[in-house]
């Protein structure tokens, strides 16, 4: 795909490609970010794909005030202080998770949501016409460092993403800061609001804690693991198994990942059909057949790999 570069003029059209499914880059007060419809598991999938993340961690879901923050996680008083402080702005708070229709991808699973304001008025306008919650990581390839103007965006993104809107330098070109307010408030990661300013209000912050990292490896500890026993990398599905295929050549199998062996689509009906095959098991194996290592296929065999490890 060819990434157009829009201008601020060119708003309309961004949302238009967000409400199709698309990718588009935009500036925000931090960096820029890759966003992607947050209720959509295929727009989502695809930031993890264009990023080439290993792993399914959660993302940030941008919202253009704290009325609709509101919609999508819980504000306690603390919660509804500092949002009423700092938003718009470079914070972000991880909240209790209500039902919303957030896809499970930008979640991980997990029963709290990372929420945010941001300042610029670009991304405002922005998640303003599109009229809904935008997930958006940092808009780089994983591994590298974020970008703070369309330009870096495009070196490392270009034709994987439909556009980036060109909204010029970021004022404040560092993260987020994330504070936990599940529990003990906790610094989650230090950024563009300063400690001081947030233990000013908060009281002291919590660093380090054993709830701080859930994109760490071993950690994101699943929200739902299928009753079935999973038997990855199967070629064919044994007797008293459901099988869960992927691409054409797994017809023997009930259910599919994608019949065309697409990853993205994979990843994007990776939850559900976990799922649908536990329900059809009803208590019997699942036979996952051969995911390729490479691409997203590297964070589906990490999610299957947890999903199939014995339970305690
Ligand atoms: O400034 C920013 O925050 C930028 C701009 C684009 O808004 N976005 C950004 O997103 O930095 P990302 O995906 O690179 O960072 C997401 C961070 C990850 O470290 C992730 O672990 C954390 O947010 N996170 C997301 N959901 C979480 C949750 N439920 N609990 C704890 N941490 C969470
Ligand atoms: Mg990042």
């Amino acid at each position: 795909m060819i990434t157009k570069t829009l201008s601020l003029d060119e708003m309309d059209t961004a949302a238009e490609l967000l409400r199709a499914g698309e990718l588009v880059a935009f500036p925000t007060e931090t960096v820029y970010g890759l966003g992607g419809d947050a209720r959509s598991d295929l727009a989502v999938a695809r930031i993890f794909a264009a990023k080439g993340r290993p792993h399914f961690n959660p993302l940030i879901v941008h919202v253009p005030d704290v009325a609709v923050a509101r919609e999508f996680a819980d504000f306690d008083a603390r919660a509804e202080q500092v949002a009423a402080a700092f938003w718009p702005g470079p914070l972000t708070l991880v909240l209790p998770l209500r039902p919303a229709g957030l896809s499970e991808l930008v979640t991980a699973q997990l029963d709290t949501v990372a929420i945010r304001v941001p300042a610029h008025p670009a991304a405002l306008r922005l998640l303003r016409a599109f009229d809904g919650p935008v997930a958006a990581p940092s808009a780089n390839p994983s591994g590298r460092v974020s970008p703070t103007r369309a330009a870096h965006v495009l070196q490392g993104l270009a034709g994987r993403i439909a556009a980036v809107l060109d909204g010029g330098a970021c004022a404040v070109g560092v993260e987020s800061t994330i504070v936990g307010l599940v529990g003990a408030a906790a610094l989650l990661r230090p950024g563009g609001v300063t400690t001081e300013a947030l233990e000013a209000m908060l009281g002291p912050l919590v660093t380090g804690g054993s709830s701080v990292k859930p994109n760490a490896p071993g950690q994101l500890a699943s929200h739902y693991a299928p009753a079935a026993a999973l038997r990855l990398g199967a070629t064919g599905v044994r007797a008293g198994e459901i099988g869960l295929g992927f691409g054409p050549r797994d017809a023997g199998f009930e259910l599919t990942l994608s019949r065309a062996g697409d990853l993205v689509e994979a990843a994007a009906n990776l939850f559900h059909m976990l799922r649908e095959a536990d329900r059809l098991a009803a208590g019997r194996g699942i036979a996952v057949a051969v995911v390729p290592e490479s691409g997203l296929g590297r964070a589906i065999n990490d999610r299957l790999r947890r999903a199939a490890a014995p339970r305690g």
